[in-house]
């Protein structure tokens, strides 16, 4: 069954009646860009075909109520402020609030999810969630919310709401990416451009591999670097790193004497540039030439920022022993997913290359797909 059969299913056995109509939203992959969110830089995601998909209905008893097919019996809640749903419930309940909070009337309904987004893998399964509910809200209520500001909606709920200092990418991404595209996402101005990324008329395909690494530390691991890269900021009197330019970075590298924030300096300043040159390249369709540019991010990511972990930097290595153009860890760190410029033909050997490198380690054995640019949040 699809995802959509199986949450208009939900639907009805909660709330014994059909839905008024589905939505769906993806997950995403960045291709390259990775914690320059927060530091007010650029990022480059595109939108998985796995998505999240919502039925949903309106609530009878004025209040909202959600339910999905991991957690059947439904969830429901009134008025509500940060605090009082918790769970996974949160992420709904979160996006509820935020767009009250930000002024609309949020009509009450029935939702139940269902979706194939794996989760836990740094792929934004939250953001697909909250993406999904805020769209179907501004549908069916009617509410006038331009597509440029409903990702700051989203990820409020998710800062203020479920409590995850997390930037502007995955909801941007959940919402605004396009079919056969990457964004190109000024995370300070919210300007985008969508950027042409068709790899099947290249010959060319994306691998994305789970590295199917148990979660550590994620949420202090990832508050630390925020906070690392705000202080560099502010002792080098910028508003942000963005603001810092790769030929500034030697100076501003010596007004820093602490070792760990240099480093982490220097991965925010060099990927904002590294983002920049992909999309200059993907501009002029010289595809394959951004492999070397993803390569450095990994690097960059394992020495500088410190987020990978053994699981990632062996997917890495052995899909570039494989052949591969280019690949890095994709998503906050800590384990999730590494993609992997490939030939087309390239994408099953060096799948299993990854595989046999997984198994001489030891390791979980990882989950890997080809990634096609899919669109982004929409009513079925
Ligand atoms: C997580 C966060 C994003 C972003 C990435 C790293 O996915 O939710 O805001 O910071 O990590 O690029």
């Amino acid at each position: 069954m699809s995802v959509s059969s199986t949450a208009e299913a939900a639907f009805r056995e909660a709330y014994g009646t059909g839905p008024e109509g589905l939505w769906a939203a993806p997950g995403r992959v960045n291709l390259i860009g990775e914690h320059t969110d927060y530091n007010d830089g650029f990022v480059l995601p595109f939108a998985l075909p796995q998505r999240t998909v919502a039925a949903v209905g309106p609530a009878p008893d004025g209040k909202w109520s959600v339910c999905s097919t991991l957690a059947p019996e439904p969830v429901t809640f009134g008025v509500t402020g940060p605090g009082e749903v918790t769970g996974w419930g949160a992420y709904v309940a979160g996006v509820v609030w935020a767009l009250q909070d930000a002024g609309y009337e949020v009509p009450p309904v029935r939702i139940a999810l269902d979706s194939d987004v794996p989760l836990g893998a740094g792929v934004s399964s939250s953001a697909a969630m909250e993406s999904v509910v805020l769209t179907a809200l501004i549908d069916l209520g009617g509410l006038d919310v331009p597509l440029e500001r409903r990702p700051a909606i989203a990820q409020r709920a998710e800062n203020v709401y479920v409590g995850a200092p997390t930037g502007i990418l995955d909801q941007s991404a959940s919402i605004r990416c396009e079919p056969g595209r990457a964004l190109f996402l000024d995370c300070r101005t919210y300007e985008v451009e969508q950027i042409p990324f068709d790899l099947a008329a290249e010959g060319l395909a994306i691998l994305v591999i789970n590295s199917n690494a148990p979660h550590q530390h994620v949420d202090g691991e990832y508050g630390a670097r925020r906070k690392t890269c705000e202080a560099a900021a502010g002792i080098l009197g910028v508003t942000a790193l963005r603001d810092v330019s790769v030929p500034e970075l030697p100076e501003a590298l010596e007004r820093l004497d602490d070792d760990v924030m240099r480093r982490r300096t220097r991965h925010i300043v060099t990927e904002n540039q590294r983002v920049l040159d992909t999309v200059t390249l993907l501009r002029s369709g010289r595809v394959r030439e951004i492999g070397p540019l993803l390569t450095a991010s990994h690097t960059s990511m394992r020495d500088d920022f410190e987020i990978t972990v053994a699981q990632v930097d062996v997917a890495v290595r052995a899909a570039l022993a494989a052949g591969a153009y280019g690949a890095r860890m994709t998503g906050g760190g800590f384990g999730g997913c590494v993609l992997a410029l490939v030939d087309a033909d390239r994408a099953e050997p060096t799948a299993a290359a990854v595989a046999a490198a997984y198994e001489e380690h030891g390791f979980t054995a990882p989950t890997s797909w080809v990634a096609v640019a899919g669109p982004g949040a929409t009513r079925l």
